[in-house]
């Protein structure tokens, strides 16, 4: 054997020594895997060596292939902790960098609230529930025919213009948006046959100006109901009812005569007022009563309208306006604030009835 090593060995020892030093000096994880493919990936430095071996003389070739798989083993089990530490270090400080600070207090979630009309509507489902009254809804663009002709209000009739109409359609058939609850009326009767008990919350529109107490769209609750042998002491009994569970048992209510072309005979009832007990206060206007709706035992043309027959069932209907309901019970005093969507108003409210 000859003392002079062949070249491949110097060559070898070069890349050991280069690949040694710049193995120690690695700090990010980018450059250790840039190392890695240098020296060991599969176009790195000493895959190709191994292969170059081959143009060696054939009685050197074992001997080199050797040395080169030995240098490959001796880089590769060195890369290894290197490359542990530099994991374990990046990630420790990027733990540093990226804390979560669990002593922060939290954020606290923004929780809705029922506006109050829908409180004073939920409340109105639940007391008519009670007495045996179904909730149905019905649309808010309507036609003439339900909202006035099977009403017993016909094209020509002087009570029309009582209800100051937002029209949609006048070309055709005539749309409105309806001006009350009541179509809802002549919809349920053409649907179902007596007995009928139904209300009806909803939204109604009329063409008004605005103030304190009026405004162009307001909430209303419709009553319907239809049987055999229903007299005006049911209509009587419900509306007295329905004031004690809103103001308390003491409540006495008013019925006087009114008119109303789908009822016969028509009244208005109101309730004597639970803040002065009927002596007379601001909220009552000094009348010591507060006017609740219309009201009155369905007309017989309007059972007919619908094919029932008057001879056989009878029925009583009323209509309640819920704004002024909520004004009374939570002693809002300007309607318009249900319905600018000032978000301050309804949380205020939320809090204030919990
Ligand atoms: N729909 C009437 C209105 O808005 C209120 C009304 C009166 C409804 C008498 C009724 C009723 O059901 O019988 O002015």
């Amino acid at each position: 054997m000859s003392i002079v090593q062949p070249g491949w060995s110097d060559e070898i020892e070069i890349l050991r020594r280069e690949s040694l030093d710049q193995l120690v000096a690695l700090a990010t994880i980018v450059e250790a895997a840039e190392w890695e493919s240098t020296f060991l990936g599969p176009k790195g430095r000493v895959t190709l060596l191994l292969r170059g071996l081959s143009k060696l003389p054939v009685e050197e070739r074992p001997l080199a292939g050797r040395a080169a798989q030995l240098l490959r083993n001796e880089l590769a089990t060195a890369f290894e902790p290197v490359q542990d530490r530099i994991r374990t270090e990046s990630l420790k400080a990027r733990l540093a960098t990226d804390a979560v600070d669990v002593s922060l207090p939290g954020r606290v979630p923004t929780i809705g609230a029922a506006h109050p009309i829908s409180t004073m509507i939920d409340e109105l489902v639940q007391i008519f529930a009670l007495l045996g009254f179904q909730a149905v809804f019905g649309p808010e663009v309507e036609t003439a025919r339900y909202n006035f002709d099977l009403l017993n209000i016909p094209a020509d009739h002087p009570a029309r213009d009582v209800w100051d109409t937002i029209h949609v359609e006048t070309d055709g058939e005539e749309i409105v948006l309806r001006t009350h609850t009541s179509p809802m009326q002549a919809r349920t009767m053409e649907r179902i046959r007596p007995p009928v008990r139904v209300i009806v919350p909803g939204i109604a529109f009329r063409f008004e100006s605005q103030d304190a107490s009026h405004e162009w769209q307001f909430t209303q609750l419709e009553g319907l109901a239809v049987d055999r042998n229903i007299t005006l002491a049911d209509l009587k009994g419900t509306l007295q009812e329905l004031a004690r569970q809103l103001f308390g048992p003491e409540r006495r209510i008013r019925l006087r005569c009114d008119y109303f072309p789908f009822v016969e005979p028509g009244v208005d009832f109101a309730v004597d007022c639970a803040i002065c007990e009927g002596r007379g206060c601001r909220v009552c206007k000094h009348t010591g009563w507060l006017e609740m709706g219309g009201a009155g035992m369905v007309h017989p043309s309007v059972l007919r309208g619908v094919g029932y027959d008057p001879d056989e069932v009878s029925g009583f209907a009323f209509g309640l306006g819920i704004d002024r309901l909520a004004m009374m019970k939570y002693a809002v005093d300007d309607l318009r604030a249900f319905a600018n969507n000032d978000i301050r108003f309804i949380r205020d409210f939320a809090r204030a009835i919990g």
